[in-house]
Protein backbone atom coordinates (compact mmCIF):
# COMPACT_ATOMS: atom_id res chain seq x y z
CA UNK A 1 0.00 0.00 0.00
CA UNK A 2 1.26 3.51 -0.90
CA UNK A 3 0.53 6.39 1.81
CA UNK A 4 0.35 9.68 0.81
CA UNK A 5 1.08 12.29 3.39
CA UNK A 6 1.01 16.42 3.35
CA UNK A 7 2.74 17.50 6.37
CA UNK A 8 6.53 17.55 7.79
CA UNK A 9 5.62 16.17 10.79
CA UNK A 10 3.50 13.26 9.14
CA UNK A 11 6.99 12.39 7.19
CA UNK A 12 8.79 12.66 9.43
CA UNK A 13 6.89 10.13 11.74
CA UNK A 14 6.61 7.73 8.97
CA UNK A 15 10.53 7.16 8.06
CA UNK A 16 11.14 7.16 11.94
CA UNK A 17 8.85 4.19 12.45
CA UNK A 18 9.78 2.69 9.65
CA UNK A 19 13.59 2.72 10.82
CA UNK A 20 12.13 1.66 14.52
CA UNK A 21 10.86 -1.42 12.55
CA UNK A 22 14.37 -2.32 11.64
CA UNK A 23 13.66 -1.74 7.78
CA UNK A 24 16.24 0.51 6.46
CA UNK A 25 14.54 3.85 4.38
CA UNK A 26 15.16 4.66 0.38
CA UNK A 27 14.30 8.23 -0.17
CA UNK A 28 13.37 9.57 -3.94
CA UNK A 29 13.04 13.17 -3.80
CA UNK A 30 11.72 14.45 -6.85
CA UNK A 31 9.43 17.48 -8.53
CA UNK A 32 7.33 15.59 -9.84
CA UNK A 33 5.90 14.79 -13.68
CA UNK A 34 7.34 11.17 -12.69
CA UNK A 35 9.11 9.16 -16.17
CA UNK A 36 10.96 6.13 -16.53
CA UNK A 37 14.09 7.87 -15.06
CA UNK A 38 12.52 8.47 -11.93
CA UNK A 39 11.39 4.48 -11.50
CA UNK A 40 14.85 3.54 -12.64
CA UNK A 41 15.28 5.52 -9.30
CA UNK A 42 12.45 3.90 -7.51
CA UNK A 43 13.36 0.91 -8.31
CA UNK A 44 17.02 1.19 -6.73
CA UNK A 45 15.64 2.29 -4.19
CA UNK A 46 13.75 -0.94 -3.55
CA UNK A 47 17.16 -2.93 -4.22
CA UNK A 48 18.84 -0.78 -1.39
CA UNK A 49 15.88 -0.99 1.28
CA UNK A 50 12.65 -1.94 2.52
CA UNK A 51 10.32 1.43 3.28
CA UNK A 52 10.41 3.51 -0.06
CA UNK A 53 9.10 6.75 0.01
CA UNK A 54 9.50 9.46 -2.75
CA UNK A 55 9.12 13.19 -2.40
CA UNK A 56 7.16 15.04 -4.97
CA UNK A 57 7.59 19.06 -4.66
CA UNK A 58 8.00 21.50 -6.86
CA UNK A 59 10.82 23.74 -5.50
CA UNK A 60 10.06 27.71 -5.96
CA UNK A 61 13.43 28.20 -4.52
CA UNK A 62 15.60 26.61 -7.26
CA UNK A 63 13.79 28.28 -9.69
CA UNK A 64 14.91 31.98 -11.28
CA UNK A 65 12.63 34.73 -12.18
CA UNK A 66 12.70 34.17 -15.58
CA UNK A 67 11.99 30.53 -15.32
CA UNK A 68 9.66 27.93 -15.47
CA UNK A 69 8.34 27.67 -12.00
CA UNK A 70 4.45 28.20 -13.33
CA UNK A 71 4.41 26.07 -16.06
CA UNK A 72 6.66 23.25 -14.73
CA UNK A 73 4.33 19.87 -15.62
CA UNK A 74 2.29 18.88 -12.46
CA UNK A 75 0.56 15.47 -12.63
CA UNK A 76 0.02 14.52 -9.43
CA UNK A 77 -2.82 11.51 -10.16
CA UNK A 78 -1.01 9.80 -12.70
CA UNK A 79 2.64 10.06 -10.38
CA UNK A 80 1.05 8.84 -7.25
CA UNK A 81 -0.89 5.98 -9.51
CA UNK A 82 3.09 4.75 -11.09
CA UNK A 83 4.06 5.22 -7.18
CA UNK A 84 1.54 2.77 -6.52
CA UNK A 85 2.74 0.55 -9.59
CA UNK A 86 6.40 0.64 -8.25
CA UNK A 87 5.31 -0.24 -4.80
CA UNK A 88 6.64 2.73 -2.90
CA UNK A 89 5.42 2.91 0.74
CA UNK A 90 4.99 6.43 1.08
CA UNK A 91 4.82 9.69 -1.03
CA UNK A 92 4.99 12.88 0.41
CA UNK A 93 3.58 15.90 -0.99
CA UNK A 94 4.01 19.09 1.35
CA UNK A 95 2.19 22.89 0.20
CA UNK A 96 4.52 25.05 -0.04
CA UNK A 97 3.90 26.81 2.37
CA UNK A 98 4.59 24.17 4.93
CA UNK A 99 8.19 23.50 3.59
CA UNK A 100 8.70 27.57 3.71
CA UNK A 101 6.71 29.65 6.26
CA UNK A 102 6.34 33.97 5.61
CA UNK A 103 9.15 33.90 7.98
CA UNK A 104 11.84 31.60 6.50
CA UNK A 105 15.17 32.99 6.06
CA UNK A 106 17.75 29.71 6.41
CA UNK A 107 19.72 28.51 2.70
CA UNK A 108 22.06 26.43 2.50
CA UNK A 109 25.09 26.99 0.51
CA UNK A 110 28.29 24.75 -1.41
CA UNK A 111 30.67 27.28 -2.26
CA UNK A 112 33.07 25.67 -5.34
CA UNK A 113 31.01 22.81 -7.05
CA UNK A 114 27.96 25.30 -7.23
CA UNK A 115 30.37 27.41 -9.05
CA UNK A 116 30.69 26.97 -12.46
CA UNK A 117 28.41 25.37 -14.87
CA UNK A 118 24.95 25.76 -14.03
CA UNK A 119 25.98 28.03 -11.54
CA UNK A 120 27.03 30.62 -14.20
CA UNK A 121 23.69 30.39 -15.99
CA UNK A 122 21.33 29.86 -12.91
CA UNK A 123 23.22 32.29 -9.73
CA UNK A 124 20.68 30.87 -7.38
CA UNK A 125 19.56 27.50 -8.77
CA UNK A 126 22.15 25.26 -6.32
CA UNK A 127 21.15 27.43 -3.18
CA UNK A 128 17.53 26.45 -3.74
CA UNK A 129 18.00 23.31 -4.52
CA UNK A 130 20.76 22.39 -1.23
CA UNK A 131 18.17 24.18 0.77
CA UNK A 132 14.99 21.93 0.44
CA UNK A 133 17.28 19.02 -0.13
CA UNK A 134 18.46 19.64 3.39
CA UNK A 135 15.02 20.02 4.56
CA UNK A 136 14.42 16.75 3.10
CA UNK A 137 17.29 14.78 4.73
CA UNK A 138 16.51 16.27 7.82
CA UNK A 139 12.97 14.82 8.01
CA UNK A 140 13.73 11.51 6.62
CA UNK A 141 16.97 11.01 8.96
CA UNK A 142 19.12 8.32 8.02
CA UNK A 143 18.72 6.64 4.63
CA UNK A 144 20.18 6.37 1.57
CA UNK A 145 18.91 9.16 -0.61
CA UNK A 146 18.58 8.41 -4.98
CA UNK A 147 19.44 11.13 -7.22
CA UNK A 148 19.69 10.75 -11.30
CA UNK A 149 23.26 11.57 -12.66
CA UNK A 150 21.82 13.57 -15.65
CA UNK A 151 21.96 16.13 -13.29
CA UNK A 152 25.39 15.47 -12.62
CA UNK A 153 26.52 18.57 -11.07
CA UNK A 154 23.45 18.59 -8.48
CA UNK A 155 24.36 14.61 -7.60
CA UNK A 156 27.97 16.16 -7.39
CA UNK A 157 26.91 19.11 -4.53
CA UNK A 158 24.53 17.17 -3.00
CA UNK A 159 27.14 14.49 -1.89
CA UNK A 160 29.39 17.19 -1.08
CA UNK A 161 26.06 18.55 1.40
CA UNK A 162 26.11 15.40 3.15
CA UNK A 163 29.66 14.92 3.58
CA UNK A 164 30.22 18.05 4.95
CA UNK A 165 27.37 18.84 7.32
CA UNK A 166 27.65 15.14 8.74
CA UNK A 167 24.18 14.13 7.32
CA UNK A 168 23.43 10.47 8.03
CA UNK A 169 22.44 10.35 4.02
CA UNK A 170 24.20 8.00 1.88
CA UNK A 171 23.46 10.02 -1.37
CA UNK A 172 23.27 7.67 -4.63
CA UNK A 173 23.85 8.86 -7.91
CA UNK A 174 21.73 6.82 -10.23
CA UNK A 175 22.26 6.17 -14.23
CA UNK A 176 21.14 8.52 -16.82
CA UNK A 177 18.06 6.58 -18.53
CA UNK A 178 17.78 7.77 -22.40
CA UNK A 179 14.97 6.61 -24.75
CA UNK A 180 16.46 3.84 -27.49
CA UNK A 181 17.65 7.24 -29.78
CA UNK A 182 19.48 8.61 -26.76
CA UNK A 183 17.15 11.64 -25.59
CA UNK A 184 17.99 11.79 -21.61
CA UNK A 185 14.58 11.53 -20.02
CA UNK A 186 13.58 14.91 -18.55
CA UNK A 187 10.05 15.91 -17.39
CA UNK A 188 11.01 19.00 -19.63
CA UNK A 189 10.94 16.66 -22.48
CA UNK A 190 7.54 16.75 -23.19
CA UNK A 191 7.49 20.94 -23.95
CA UNK A 192 9.35 19.98 -26.84
CA UNK A 193 7.36 19.90 -30.48
CA UNK A 194 7.77 16.93 -33.13
CA UNK A 195 10.37 18.70 -34.93
CA UNK A 196 12.38 20.01 -31.57
CA UNK A 197 11.98 16.46 -30.02
CA UNK A 198 14.08 15.76 -33.52
CA UNK A 199 16.62 18.56 -33.26
CA UNK A 200 17.25 17.60 -29.15
CA UNK A 201 18.94 14.39 -30.70
CA UNK A 202 21.78 16.98 -31.19
CA UNK A 203 23.15 16.69 -27.70
CA UNK A 204 23.15 12.91 -27.47
CA UNK A 205 24.97 12.62 -30.55
CA UNK A 206 27.89 15.02 -29.81
CA UNK A 207 27.80 12.80 -26.70
CA UNK A 208 28.49 10.27 -28.71
CA UNK A 209 30.69 11.94 -31.10
CA UNK A 210 33.02 12.36 -28.22
CA UNK A 211 32.50 8.94 -26.36
CA UNK A 212 33.86 7.43 -29.49
CA UNK A 213 37.01 9.41 -29.80
CA UNK A 214 37.46 8.60 -26.36
CA UNK A 215 37.67 5.32 -27.27
CA UNK A 216 39.62 5.94 -30.58
CA UNK A 217 42.57 6.98 -27.92
CA UNK A 218 41.96 10.65 -27.88
CA UNK A 219 42.79 12.48 -24.72
CA UNK A 220 42.40 15.98 -25.62
CA UNK A 221 39.80 17.74 -23.50
CA UNK A 222 39.41 20.70 -26.13
CA UNK A 223 39.32 19.01 -28.98
CA UNK A 224 36.81 16.22 -27.01
CA UNK A 225 34.92 18.88 -26.16
CA UNK A 226 34.72 19.93 -30.06
CA UNK A 227 32.91 16.98 -31.31
CA UNK A 228 30.09 17.67 -28.55
CA UNK A 229 29.59 20.79 -29.46
CA UNK A 230 28.82 20.82 -33.43
CA UNK A 231 25.90 19.15 -33.26
CA UNK A 232 24.68 20.88 -30.72
CA UNK A 233 25.81 24.19 -32.16
CA UNK A 234 24.10 23.44 -35.26
CA UNK A 235 20.61 21.91 -33.96
CA UNK A 236 19.77 24.07 -30.89
CA UNK A 237 18.56 27.51 -30.67
CA UNK A 238 21.11 28.50 -27.57
CA UNK A 239 23.76 26.81 -25.71
CA UNK A 240 24.41 27.67 -22.45
CA UNK A 241 27.85 25.24 -22.10
CA UNK A 242 29.25 22.84 -23.72
CA UNK A 243 32.45 21.69 -21.20
CA UNK A 244 34.80 19.38 -20.86
CA UNK A 245 35.82 19.27 -17.24
CA UNK A 246 37.25 17.29 -14.21
CA UNK A 247 34.01 14.90 -13.47
CA UNK A 248 35.11 15.20 -9.42
CA UNK A 249 36.13 19.07 -9.09
CA UNK A 250 33.94 20.51 -12.20
CA UNK A 251 37.07 22.68 -12.80
CA UNK A 252 39.83 22.51 -16.01
CA UNK A 253 41.26 19.23 -16.78
CA UNK A 254 44.24 17.78 -16.34
CA UNK A 255 45.72 17.98 -20.44
CA UNK A 256 45.27 14.21 -20.99
CA UNK A 257 42.83 12.72 -18.02
CA UNK A 258 41.99 9.34 -16.79
CA UNK A 259 38.28 10.36 -16.80
CA UNK A 260 36.57 13.54 -18.39
CA UNK A 261 33.25 15.02 -18.10
CA UNK A 262 31.17 16.21 -21.21
CA UNK A 263 28.55 18.42 -19.84
CA UNK A 264 26.02 20.60 -22.00
CA UNK A 265 23.04 22.85 -21.13
CA UNK A 266 21.40 23.99 -24.66
CA UNK A 267 17.75 25.37 -25.78
CA UNK A 268 15.14 24.77 -28.07
CA UNK A 269 12.34 27.58 -28.34
CA UNK A 270 11.50 27.77 -24.95
CA UNK A 271 12.94 24.88 -23.28
CA UNK A 272 16.53 24.29 -21.94
CA UNK A 273 17.53 20.41 -21.54
CA UNK A 274 21.32 19.62 -19.65
CA UNK A 275 22.99 15.98 -20.77
CA UNK A 276 26.42 14.37 -19.62
CA UNK A 277 28.45 11.66 -19.98
CA UNK A 278 31.95 11.08 -18.11
CA UNK A 279 33.92 9.60 -20.88
CA UNK A 280 36.77 6.50 -19.47
CA UNK A 281 33.59 5.19 -17.04
CA UNK A 282 30.14 5.34 -18.53
CA UNK A 283 28.62 3.61 -21.48
CA UNK A 284 28.05 5.47 -25.09
CA UNK A 285 25.47 7.60 -24.81
O1 LIG B 1 16.30 16.87 -9.36
C1 LIG B 1 15.22 17.35 -8.94
O2 LIG B 1 14.14 16.92 -9.33
C2 LIG B 1 15.24 18.47 -7.91
O3 LIG B 1 16.31 19.33 -8.12
C3 LIG B 1 15.26 17.94 -6.45
C4 LIG B 1 16.53 17.16 -6.14
C5 LIG B 1 14.05 17.06 -6.21
C6 LIG B 1 15.20 19.12 -5.47
O4 LIG B 1 14.03 19.88 -5.64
Amino acid sequence: MTTLVREPAEFRRACDDARADSSRVGLVPTMGALHEGHFSLIDEAKNRADFVAVTIFVNPLQFGPSEDLDRYPRTLESDLAGCRERGVDLVFVPARESMYSAQFQTHVSIEELSKPLEGECRPEHFDGVTTVVAKLFNLAGPCAAMFGRKDYQQWKILSRMARDLDMPIEVVGCPIVREPDGLALSSRNRYLSATERKRALGIASGLRRAHDAWHEGERNPATLRSFAQEPVQSEFDGVDYVAAVDPDTLMAAAPSPSRLLIAVAAHLGTTRLIDNVVLGEDPRP
